[in-house]
């Protein structure tokens, strides 16, 4: 029995020596000291041992099982030790490595533009109004003076929806919409997004995007209309910027003009951007037309107003040298890094 023992001792504690993960360990735990480990079956047997015998042998099978127990134990404790050397090796990060930079996006030239005319009229006063893109025939015309059948209808090529629901084809209905519910004095400007089903060019595009103003209180004159527009010029293209004024005819202003810029390529000498002329054109404007205001509830013999309307696309292919807009949309991400 005592042999027995010795042998179940010496075999245990080899293959203890010998086993590599804790897995392997747990077998050996229930190959010996288990419900049918080799161990247990021995002590099971003690009763056919003679009586004086079995003090004895229980005590030195208890030996053997604190001695199996505790080389366990500490075997265990050397392969978790071991795992986690191993582990904290391959986890270790090197501080000392140059980091990934992380691709930052950039705003669109047409969001930079856009912020800057925005700083540069809200610094005079003006706020910024919205409305829709998908807008009534009513506020993209006839309340701004263009009844149906007006020639000037055909000149803005429309996306209709149905009869009377369109995309708006300038920004020029929220002018109505606002006095439709300000009361004067208003001077707002309403950057937005335009359509107009004009064949893809350089020059043209389905979309594009527009920049309304439009004050309105006692007293406004042609004079205002100059002044802000000639300090919003010399602002976004630069202070040495000369504007002229040229008549011109809009349904809804009278009268009516169109704003030139000194052209910011050549500065006004001449150059195949502004074919040669030294001018570019950057937008409409006008006294708000007496029929406008009362469409928009407002008292044409108490208050005046002037309006503009200009594309943004352009004024931001003028100041960074852009020659074709379909760039502006293409989101080519080797055009936009540049900027
Ligand atoms: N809505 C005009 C267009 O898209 C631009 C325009 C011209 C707007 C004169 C105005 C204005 O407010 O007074 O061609």
């Amino acid at each position: 029995m005592r042999e027995k023992l010795d042998l179940i001792q010496k075999e245990a504690l080899d293959n203890i020596e010998k086993a590599g993960e804790s897995n392997s360990l747990e077998e050996i735990r229930v190959k010996y000291l288990g419900k049918k480990g080799q161990l247990t079956q021995i002590l099971r047997g003690m009763g056919k041992l003679a009586p004086e015998e079995r003090p004895v042998v229980g005590q030195l099978a208890n030996q053997v099982r604190q001695v199996i127990e505790s080389k366990l134990t500490e075997k265990g404790r050397e392969i978790e030790e071991i795992v986690l050397a191993k582990r904290l090796k391959e986890e270790s990060i090197d501080v000392t490595l140059p980091g990934k930079k992380p691709s930052l996006g950039k705003l669109h030239p047409l969001t930079t533009v856009l912020n800057q005319i925005t700083e540069i009229f809200l610094g005079m006063g003006f706020d910024v109004a919205e409305g829709p893109e998908i807008e009534l025939d009513y506020y993209n015309f006839e309340a701004l003076n263009i009844p149906k059948n007006h020639p000037a209808r055909d000149t803005q090529d429309t996306f209709y929806i149905n009869e009377n629901i369109l995309l708006r084809t300038h920004t020029s209905p929220t002018q109505i919409r606002t006095m439709e519910v300000q009361e004067p004095p208003i001077k707002i400007i309403v950057p937005g997004r335009v359509y107009r089903s004009d064949a893809v060019d350089a020059t043209h595009s389905p979309i594009f995007h527009q920049i309304e103003g439009l004050v309105v209180d006692k007293n406004i004159t042609m004079g205002d209309l100059k002044g802000v527009l000639d300090v919003f010029a010399k602002a976004i293209f630069g202070p040495k910027t000369r504007t002229r004024f040229r008549p011109h005819h809009f349904p809804f202003t009278e009268p009516s003009a169109e704003m030139d810029v000194s052209c910011v390529t050549c500065d006004g000498q001449g150059c195949r951007i502004c074919s040669n002329t030294g001018w570019i054109e950057i937008l409409g404007a006008g006294m708000v037309h007496p029929k406008v205001l009362e469409y928009g509830n407002i008292d044409p013999n108490e208050y005046t107003g002037f309006a503009f309307g200009m594309g943004l696309d352009r004024i931001v292919n003028q100041i960074y040298g852009i020659d074709d807009i379909r760039l502006l949309y293409e989101n080519d991400i080797r055009f936009l890094s540049q900027f």
